[in-house]
């Protein structure tokens, strides 16, 4: 069976496809990050916008890639949520569209499910069940996974997103949009013992996160510090610092708590190598192994649509054309596989 993946949820316009006994033939990114750099920040009028500028032209490339005709598809996948609505609009539009002038099924996938299993895409995919860690500029989550669409959310961040605040930090450090690989790179030049930020909600139970706290001790440190090069890069490795050792003591709580001994970590800040090579080192603490998504697959894309489209398609999980775009959906709401 062959799927058409498509993502719009917020600044990437994804497209792939994928073949359940091939694997992946052809995937196109567009990223609008340049578009959206001037304004510091995802400007969800121009995103719509530039999705519809760019989704037709991708889709006909990863088409061509595939050596595939529309008509010789078995369906066809797209973000329905969550996400920004006028984004998310677009992509659910043509897919809905496509599905309707091809004949074939339409398949609304859960942005966060497509995060989850895309390191299902690698030679060295993790069996059920496991904990997932899914860090990304819109959320952060910590999942008890037991199969497809059997999803218990054990903790969630109740202000800012990992990502979010990488950005936000990276802004005050005077980074562009978006600043989180930016201030990976400048906390490589960064010393440790300068800083000390606070490791959020580690000092009771529970697995929620919250990180807005460590964006406001970043412009008071900020504020304080000279402004050379190095306190920069100082704050930026303490800061990163602080955001991995707290992902880290909530994964091994995840772990130790469900006895659980495999870890996805998805979303793009698991392409961060700091936060990488922290979890090498609890895994091997645990005695556990980690999975990741390639790296072009950590931050949004459609490959990951197209396989979570896939799964959902061949269990019969496809959706009528007046199905909406979801702007906010929650993972646990989704029927099992
Ligand atoms: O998953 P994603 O592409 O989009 C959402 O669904 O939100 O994640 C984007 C987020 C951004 O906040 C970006 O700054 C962050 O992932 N990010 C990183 C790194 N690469 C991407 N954060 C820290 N270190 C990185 N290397
Ligand atoms: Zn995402």
């Amino acid at each position: 069976m062959r799927i058409l993946g498509i993502e719009t949820s917020c600044d990437e316009t994804g497209v792939a496809v994928y073949d359940d006994a091939q694997g992946l033939l052809s995937h196109e990114l567009y990223s609008q990050v340049k578009l959206h750099a001037d304004y510091g920040g995802v400007v969800p009028e121009l995103a719509s916008r530039d999705h519809v500028r760019k989704i037709i032209p991708l889709i006909q490339k990863a088409l061509t890639d595939a050596n595939t005709k529309g008509s010789e598809l078995d369906g066809i996948a797209f973000t329905q949520g969550p996400g920004l609505v006028g984004a998310l609009l677009v992509g659910s539009s043509v897919g809905r569209a496509l599905s309707y002038a091809w004949n074939i099924p339409a398949v609304g996938v859960h942005h966060m499910e497509g995060h989850l299993l895309a390191p299902m895409l690698e030679a060295n995919a993790p069996a059920f069940p496991f904990i997932a860690l899914l860090v990304s500029g819109g959320h952060s989550m910590l999942v008890n996974v037991q199969g497809i669409g059997q999803y218990e959310v054990l903790g969630e961040s109740i202000d800012d997103a990992a990502g979010e605040a990488f950005d936000k930090t990276a802004k005050l450090l005077g980074l562009d949009y978006p600043g989180g690989p930016l201030l990976a790179k400048l906390a490589e030049r960064g010393e440790g013992g300068h800083y000390k930020f606070p490791r959020p909600m580690t000092d009771r139970p529970g697995l929620d996160f919250s990180f807005s706290g460590l964006k406001t001790f970043a412009a008071n440190t900020i504020r304080d510090a000279d402004d050379s090069e190095q306190s920069k890069a100082n704050i930026a490795f303490a800061f990163q610092e602080a955001v991995v050792d707290t992902l880290i003591i909530k994964c091994r709580r995840a772990l130790k708590q469900t006895g659980l001994k495999r870890l996805v970590i998805a979303g793009g800040v698991s392409a961060n190598s700091y936060l990488r090579a922290a979890v090498a080192s609890l895994m091997s603490d645990m005695k556990g192994e980690v999975f990741y998504p390639g790296l072009a697959f950590c931050t949004d894309n459609g490959a990951m649509i197209a396989y979570a489209g896939m799964q959902r398609l061949k269990a019969g999980h496809t959706c009528d054309l007046s199905a909406a775009a979801k702007p906010r959906w929650s993972l646990e709401t989704l029927p099992a596989v």
